[in-house]
């Protein structure tokens, strides 16, 4: 099924919803014919007058010439109507519907058959008015708005992508969710709003003074009632479907007006001015964050300032966030595969959500994440849709870059962008050796973002990587998959080899030669959905390691981390000085090893890190230049030039903050000579890396007086709870604006 114009499409109801979907539908592609059911003769007849409808009846006699069937109707009304749809509707149709309650659709599952189940993908668009009825029904309604969809276990991935392209051709943004989590957000969001604005009014009305109070009324009592406007029939159906997940929302609130009621009453105007700036100050942050999303550049530059005190312990054991560069491949990989792959421990974290917002907007159905849950509904090699705005990537050069690859093949252009951080680092690394396979690829003045991508057909090509960069090497390989011929990458040093491995668990073949250093595959094959179970990221496991082995009396237990031989740099590195880490329980975990990991206190010792352990720990250097900091005697690191340019100039930005702290060091262009001792505090800056703030966190344990450290709102790139986890272990670490 596809959205040709020659799908015929029945749109039962046609109220305010049902006809701006027929309207926008209709704007979409004039051609297509438009059938429609309701109740209404007169909205009916409307419809067809102003040239939307081609025709109407009765579902019966409607239904079986339909491609795509729409039910726009009340949500206690759903389950009824798609009965009676299933019993008289093609097999091949196409059923969605745009009720606002989701879980109670299937409540009554034996009424439905697995195939009336597979057929019918279930929808919520977050648009609407309080106004009500076919007149009120205008084209753009669904532009830019958030529709949600809630498919579940016995839709394929190739019917959720038929109904994601519907709602897309209305100019929605297509989310998903699980009907549960739907139900729970909407009560919230939608629902509560609703009630209270009812209820107002409803208080109001009977004061005794009411005609003087309406009399009165301000722009502040029309803003709050707008909705008590809305249609009251469609609304106490909304009640009714969601009445469970409502009433634990409605009791919240209960809560929270009988608090208010024993301020007020206090004339408590401390406790009520602090409310009311964290609920101002909530307001702003959610309007500038989704009604204007110009401003998210300036956003993750938000002030966060992290204050350690000194000394703290490390103790527990605890399951750190999913690892980012898997994760950002499961939905790399799993968008273009054919079928649903399920992805449990993914990393919630804002680089690994900015991948799947693209690929969001790309026309891929991706539900979740909840819990580091998620369900991606491939939609096979070739079926991404053309972006309608730049690709924003946020903090993170693996997802542009490995991006850049894949788009540089496709039939459609597009434009990559990032934050302040990822537009300042250098793309020439992967615009060239794309270039050399045909791609078509502008960057920004010396060679940074953003990315202008003309889609376009490529060859294979067989490419000697001039520093062992896994960035480079997956964005060519994901271009290879589409080129002609064979795509091989040679590399100088091994590093992180996620692509090849997570491509072969999508059955796609990879030649890995180990003897020659070098990964290819040949363009043209499919990629078949998978399960990936993302394990803890070592590269979070690290501020632990370390913060475990620097600090007398530590005994810590790391679970599930991800061990895999290109990525155990930082545990090769401590164990050269002296660590105690111990892994236990090893096992592979698709097609991943991982371990727990068992750290104790033992002094570290300073060496000469070893160069062919440098792209093996290319992310854990902040931490380790704690460890040295903390060790005995000079650690010296050198053929490190890669960490210039990551988040930071990370030789310069940990530099900058040892001084503070009293550390003795010289820097090189490639490395730093560090000399172990004491640890003063002071204030220091992560200049937005988020791992240079987690590291001087890390050297808190072994500090002397406080280390306030400024600009860490980026932690929540890849490690969104390390403030909480550090707690856990006994770190004395906050967080505050
Ligand atoms: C990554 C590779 C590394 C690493 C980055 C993630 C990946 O970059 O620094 O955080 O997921 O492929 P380079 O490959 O450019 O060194």
């Amino acid at each position: 099924m596809n959205n040709s114009v020659d799908n015929t499409v029945l749109i039962i109801g046609l109220g305010m919803i049902g006809g701006s979907i027929a309207r926008g539908l209709k704007k979409a592609q004039p051609e297509r014919k438009i059938l429609a059911c309701d109740s209404s003769v007169s909205a009916l007849t409307q419809a067809q007058a102003d040239g939307i409808v081609s025709e109407h009846g009765d579902l019966a006699t409607l239904c079986p010439l339909a491609d795509i069937i729409i039910l726009a109707v009340p949500p206690l009304s759903v389950a009824d109507v798609l009965a009676d749809v299933c019993a008289h509707m093609k097999p091949t149709a196409v059923i969605t519907d745009a009720a606002s309650v989701k879980s109670h659709i299937f409540r009554d599952e034996q009424r439905f058959t697995e195939n009336d189940m597979a057929n019918f993908v279930p929808a919520h668009p977050i648009a609407g008015s309080e106004r009500s009825g076919y007149c009120a029904a205008v084209d753009d309604l669904f532009q830019g708005r958030n529709v949600i969809l809630t498919p579940h276990s016995g839709n394929s991935a190739v019917t959720v992508g038929a109904v994601n392209l519907l709602w897309r051709e209305l100019g929605a943004n297509v989310l998903g969710m699980t009907s549960v989590r739907h139900d729970e957000v909407l009560a919230a969001t939608s629902h509560l709003p609703h009630l209270l604005a009812y209820a107002i009014v409803d208080v109001l009305v009977r004061q005794e003074q009411s005609e003087d109070i309406f009399r009165y009324a301000a722009g502040g009592f029309a803003d709050f009632s707008r909705l008590a406007s809305s249609d009251a029939k469609m609304w106490s159906d909304v009640f009714v479907a969601n009445s469970s997940a409502v009433e634990k929302v409605l009791d919240d609130y209960i809560q929270s007006l009988l608090e208010f009621r024993e301020v007020i009453r206090e004339r408590d105007r401390e406790s009520l001015k602090e409310s009311f700036q964290r609920a101002k100050q909530t307001r702003e942050n959610f309007i500038s964050q989704h009604f204007q999303p110009k401003k998210q550049v300036e956003m993750t530059s938000n002030q966060r300032i992290f204050t350690v005190q000194p000394g703290g312990s490390v103790t527990g054991s605890i399951r750190v966030a999913g690892d980012k560069s898997i994760s950002h491949r499961s939905i790399i990989l799993a968008s273009i595969a054919n079928g649903k792959t399920r992805v449990s421990g993914f990393l919630e974290g804002e680089d690994a959500l900015n991948t799947v917002a693209a690929f969001r907007e790309m026309g891929v159905t991706i539900v979740g994440p909840e819990n580091g849950e998620l369900t991606i509904y491939g939609v096979g090699k070739l079926g991404l849709q053309a972006p309608r705005k730049p690709l924003y990537m946020g903090n993170s050069g693996t997802a542009m870059r490995l991006l850049a690859g894949l788009l540089a093949a496709q039939s459609f252009d597009s434009v990559l962008t990032g934050d302040e951080s990822l537009n300042l680092r250098p793309m020439n690394r992967i615009a060239e050796p794309l270039r050399e396979m045909g791609a078509i690829i502008e960057t920004g003045e010396g060679g940074t973002p953003p990315l202008a991508i003309t889609g376009c057909g490529l060859n294979g090509i067989s490419y000697v990587m001039p520093m062992a960069s896994a960035q480079v090497k997956s964005c060519l390989l994901l271009a290879g998959l589409y080129a002609e011929g064979e795509t091989r990458i040679f590399e100088p040093a091994p590093c992180r080899d996620h692509t090849e491995r997570m491509l072969q668990g999508f059955g796609y073949a990879v030649d890995v030669d180990s003897a020659q250093s070098s990964s290819s595959l040949a363009g043209g094959g499919q990629l078949a959905a998978s399960e990936i179970d993302v394990p803890a990221d070592i590269s979070s496991a690290a501020f632990f390691l370390v913060a475990a082995a620097i600090t007398p009396g530590s005994d810590l237990i790391l679970r599930h981390v991800g061990i895999n031989p290109t990525r155990i740099g930082v545990i090769n590195i401590l164990r050269d000085m002296g660590a105690n880490i111990e892994a236990s329980n090893e096992r592979l975990v698709g097609g991943e090893p991982v371990a727990d990991l068992r750290v104790r206190y033992q002094a570290l010792s300073g060496i000469t890190i070893a160069e062919d352990q440098i792209p093996l720990a290319i992310d854990e250097f902040p931490v380790l230049f704690i460890a040295a900091a903390c060790a005995e005697g000079e650690t010296l690191l050198r053929g490190a030039e890669e960490l210039r340019v990551k988040e930071s100039d990370r030789i310069d930005a940990m530099a900058q903050g040892l001084e503070q702290l009293g550390v003795k060091f010289e820097t090189f262009d490639d490395g730093i000579k560090i000399v172990g001792g004491r640890l003063g505090g002071g204030s220091v800056d992560s200049f937005g890396d988020h791992r240079i703030a987690m590291a001087f966190a890390v050297a808190g344990l072994r500090a002397e007086s406080p280390i306030t450290i400024a600009n860490c709102a980026n932690v929540a790139t890849s490690f969104p709870n390390f403030v909480e986890l550090a707690s856990e272990v006994g770190m004395l670490v906050t967080e505050s604006e």
